[in-house]
Formats: C-alpha cells, sequence, structure tokens
C-alpha cells in the first residue's frame, strides 16, 4: 500500500534517495557482448526513452562508445539498416508493445539485446540475450518516477564499468554515496516548490528549458507536467530558444530552466537573460554554486539543491525537482494524480 503517502506517485518519490543508496554503489554485471561493443543502440518509449538519452551522454562521455538513441514507437517502422552492435532496450514494464518490436527487430538483424526493466519475467526480459533489473522495485503511479531514476542509474553504472579512467570513476562513485543525502534534502525544501507550484497552476503552458543532460531531464519534466496537470510542458534545448520557441515567451508563460553549474553554465544564463528580457517568469532550478552565480538575475524564482561532486549526478536532483513540482501541480488542480486521464501503465498495443 502507499502507507501514509497520499500518493502512490508521491511514496515512489521519496523511495529515491533510497533506491540510489541501495544500489549505487553495488557493481552491476554486464555480458561480454555489451563490454566489447563499440557501438550501441539505446531505445525506448515516453519517460524510458528520456532515461535512455541521459545514458547516451553517460555512455559517449565516459565509455566513449557509439551512441544511437531510438524511439521505440518509430524505430521498426522505418525499415532502419542495422550493422551487428548491442541493442539496450529501457522499459520499466518490460510489455511495451514498440519497444519489443524493435528489440525483434534487432534479432533479427544480428544484433545482440539487452532488456533494461523493472519488472521481472516481463515479455521483454524473455525476448531478449540478457536482463538487467533496475530494481525500483513495483512502480504503481502512471507517472513514472523512480523507475525513471533507476533506469538512470544502472545506465550510469554500465558508463562506469565500460570507462577507463579510473580516477573519474572513483569520483563518480564518492558522488554517489553522497547523492542519497543531497536528494533528501530537496523533501525539507518541498514548500518552496508547492509555491512554485501554485504559480504555474494556472498557466496555459509551461517551458522547459536544459542544456546537455539537462535537456532529456527538461523533456522529461515537460512530460511529466503534461500528463500529471494536463498544462501542456514544452522541453527544449535551451539552445534552442532562438530558433523558435523564444516566439512563445511573454509574460504569462511560466519558463523553467534548469541551469546545473557545469559546463554549459554560462550560456544557460544568456538563455535566462533572453527570456527575462522578453518579460518570461523564469524558474531557476540549479545548485549550490550555480545559485551564487545567478545572484541579482531577475528571475522569478530560484529553487536550489546541494552541488553533487561531479556534473554526473545533476540528473538526479534536477528530475526529481521537476517530479515534486508536476506532483504538486496536479494535486493544486486537483487531477487524478496515480492514474491520468487516457493513460495506461503499460501500453502494450502499438
Ligand atoms: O513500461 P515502459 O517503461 O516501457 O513505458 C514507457 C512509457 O510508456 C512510460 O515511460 C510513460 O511515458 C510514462 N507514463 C511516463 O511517466
Amino acid at each position: 500500500g502507499r502507507g501514509e503517502f497520499s500518493h502512490y506517485m508521491l511514496k515512489e518519490m521519496y523511495e529515491q534517495p533510497d533506491i540510489v543508496l541501495k544500489e549505487g554503489t553495488q557493481t552491476l554485471d554486464i555480458p561480454k557482448e555489451l563490454s566489447k561493443a563499440l557501438h550501441i543502440t539505446l531505445i525506448g518509449c515516453g519517460s524510458a526513452f528520456y532515461a535512455a538519452w541521459g545514458g547516451k551522454y553517460y555512455l559517449e562521455q565516459l565509455a566513449n562508445r557509439i551512441v544511437t538513441l531510438e524511439l521505440a514507437s518509430e524505430f521498426h517502422y522505418r525499415n532502419p539498416v542495422v550493422q551487428d552492435g548491442v541493442t539496450i532496450a529501457v522499459s520499466q514494464s518490460g510489455e511495451t508493445a514498440d519497444t519489443l518490436k524493435a528489440i525483434q527487430y534487432m534479432e533479427q538483424h544480428g544484433q545482440y539485446t539487452v532488456g533494461m526493466v523493472n519488472v521481472p519475467h516481463s515479455s521483454i526480459s524473455r525476448q531478449v540475450h540478457y536482463e538487467i533489473l533496475t530494481k525500483a522495485g513495483p512502480e504503481i503511479g502512471v507517472a513514472s518516477t523512480k523507475a525513471f531514476t533507476a533506469q538512470l542509474l544502472c545506465l550510469l553504472k554500465i558508463s562506469m564499468n565500460l570507462m577507463q579512467d579510473s580516477v573519474r570513476k572513483q569520483k563518480i562513485l564518492k558522488g554517489l554515496k553522497q547523492l542519497p543525502l543531497d536528494m533528501q534534502k530537496i523533501f525539507f525544501k518541498v514548500s518552496q516548490l508547492q509555491d512554485i507550484a501554485q504559480h504555474l497552476v494556472h498557466s496555459k503552458g509551461i517551458i522547459f528549458l536544459g542544456r546537455g543532460m539537462s535537456y532529456p531531464v527538461a523533456l522529461e519534466g515537460a512530460l511529466k507536467m503534461s500528463e500529471l496537470s494536463y498544462i501542456p510542458g514544452q522541453g527544449f534545448a535551451a539552445g534552442e530558444l532562438k530558433h523558435g520557441p523564444l516566439a512563445l515567451v511573454d509574460a504569462c508563460t511560466p519558463v523553467v530552466v534548469l541551469a546545473p553549474m557545469d559546463q554549459f553554465f554560462e550560456k544557460t544564463v544568456s538563455n535566462i537573460y533572453e527570456v527575462c528580457a522578453r518579460e518570461g517568469k523564469v524558474f531557476v532550478i540549479t545548485d549550490n554554486a550555480g545559485a551564487e552565480q545567478l545572484a541579482g538575475v531577475p528571475v522569478q524564482d530560484i529553487f536550489v539543491y546541494p552541488s553533487p561532486t561531479t556534473w554526473e549526478l545533476h540528473p538526479f536532483l534536477s528530475v526529481l525537482t521537476l517530479q515534486l513540482i508536476a506532483y504538486y501541480t496536479a494535486l493544486h488542480k486537483g487531477c487524478s494524480i496515480d492514474q491520468p486521464r487516457n493513460l495506461a501503465k503499460a501500453v502494450t498495443v502499438e
């Protein structure tokens, strides 16, 4: 049951620090086919696709692999040309029809397949050559929260398995030990997120911006907002602003900007100024180090989470923040949180 929590989603968000605590520093076994693969294809739908997208950054940056990202619901219909290699299919339920189809297509074309699933003994588990369990525990809320975090963690751990630079690896490991506590600290500041949600609840649309790994996190935040509160959330790469989305900005359109202190920080700050100059209401999500630099910038609000030891860990903190904002926005609106309208937990039709 959901115990003291008013929704499964709330319970599942609160379980995330424990998942990182339990699984963060456990070694993950991976098949030799994956260890040897130079080219890896990542595939999934919805939130699983965004987690896979984060995994692409990890595998490229940490493990120097060539990574192709594919949306399962588009993939096999294209009849794409496929060479040998390894496919990792990411799916919470292990039942998503499009993802299963994509795996079958890859196998027919000679690929070795790995299923990264949360539900053991699922259809995808039975189909693939090798199964990696995300071990988030049962996820009841239709909106994925802890499963997303567990997927991202598994993808980070795979990348750490494959990486050469042991100094950097130790740094990430050290950061992973600290991470659960830093995630907990976000819950201590939940009243600020409730206030932000109060601001967002009356808007007709909300823009989410991020660069680097924060880009798929922004997309995930936009999806969470849309499915839970029915307020259209649109995620963009912050660098795309001038290529169109800036036209959406006015005094009534809130813009949530992920601005962690990473290699993109200064670029993101200039995007914040661009939005402010058009009277856009900016809500910044950043860490301590970023917040220091943002003093005096004319934004609506800044939510600050603890600075992680290394950039790879920002998504765990920023996605939790966005999940909570979407949750409280939906709560203020009185939406059906655990079962958003028109949606099902497992999408078993194409
Ligand atoms: O079970 P799967 O991970 O394969 O499901 C994929 C998507 O249907 C799922 O992530 C969906 O987007 C969620 N409702 C997002 O919160």
